[in-house]
């Protein structure tokens, strides 16, 4: 019988991606998003349903997690992939993108865990993977605060969670990703900014032309971590934290090497 899989944020990236490959590979596919009403590739393919989710929309939660059921019968595999980026100094952020960046990358896994958690008991099991990002095991530029801390915290909710779910046979997995082939998440960055307040302008225009420069053979393909991401959900690897890449694998191995005071002096000279 089909196996199937849940995802958030299928309306483009990596969510998209992964829900067209494991359709490909004739999985039962729940597709979420916060608009299905724009999607015109999903909705044509077989095995695949698009269902509305804003992973922050704890109504919404409950709904698309009971119409996905609803219309397989048994979710084997939750992707958490919703997820968006909020840059600029943390002086500069409104009280609302704080929020806002925590609800989406941190609250919304948890909201969606806590919701598939009943039925992944009912059936003896599950799997949740969640897309984390190598800025959730390290920093690597200035003014990524509030990303960091959303994607560190999502490290913390699922390592925690192990030893829980562990005994109910429900399966936890990170994939620590980075700039990919095919996302549209640098140009959704919401960045914080006040034109009263200069003083951190000068490292801003460096983050910004970093990011608007990144070689694009410094990203990661998509369908590379695609192909993780469906090891993970087949039971192919076991592994709890898949680094991709060579850029996310020598960052982490250039943090684990060094002393933290060391390593924090390095990434700032970068910016000097
Ligand atoms: N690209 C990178 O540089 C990078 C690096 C490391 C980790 N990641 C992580 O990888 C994951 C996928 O990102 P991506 O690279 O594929 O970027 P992307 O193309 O921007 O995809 C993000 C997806 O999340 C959805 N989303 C945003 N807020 C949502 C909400 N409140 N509820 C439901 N869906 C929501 C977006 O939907 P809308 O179209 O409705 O906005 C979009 O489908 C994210 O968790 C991201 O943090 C990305």
């Amino acid at each position: 019988m089909s196996k199937t899989i849940f995802i958030t944020g299928t309306s483009s990236g990596l969510g998209k991606a992964s829900a067209r490959f494991f359709a490909e590979q004739g999985w039962n596919v729940a597709a979420t998003m916060r608009t299905p009403e724009n999607e015109t590739e999903l909705t044509k393919l077989d095995n695949v349903r698009v269902f509305k989710l804003d992973v922050t929309n704890l109504d919404q939660v409950q709904q698309a997690t009971q119409q996905a059921i609803d219309a397989f019968g048994t979710i084997d595999v939750v992707l958490n992939n919703a997820g968006m980026g909020t840059y600029g100094a943390l002086e500069l952020a409104t009280e609302e993108a704080i929020d806002w960046q925590f609800a989406v990358n941190t609250r919304g896994p948890i909201n969606m865990i806590r919701a598939f958690l009943p039925h992944f008991r009912a059936n003896g099991g599950g799997m949740f993977i969640n897309v984390s990002s190598f800025m959730g095991l390290t920093t690597a530029v200035p003014l990524g605060s509030l990303y960091n801390m959303s994607k560190f915290a999502l490290e913390g909710l699922t390592e925690g969670l192990y030893y829980e779910l562990k005994p109910l046979n429900i399966e936890l997995r990170l994939i620590e990703q980075g700039g990919s082939t095919d996302n549209n998440f640098a140009n959704g960055i919401t960045w914080n900014t006040n034109p009263d307040i200069t003083v951190y302008d000068k490292l801003t225009d460096k983050l910004k032309q970093l990011m608007n420069s990144t070689d694009s053979s410094l990203r990661d393909d998509t369908l590379t971590i695609v192909r993780e991401v469906y090891k993970l959900a087949t039971g192919e690897s076991t592994t709890f934290r898949t680094v991709i890449g060579d850029v996310g694998n020598q960052l982490i191995s250039m943090r684990n090497a060094m002393p933290i005071n060391d390593y924090l002096e390095k990434i700032a000279s970068n910016f000097a």
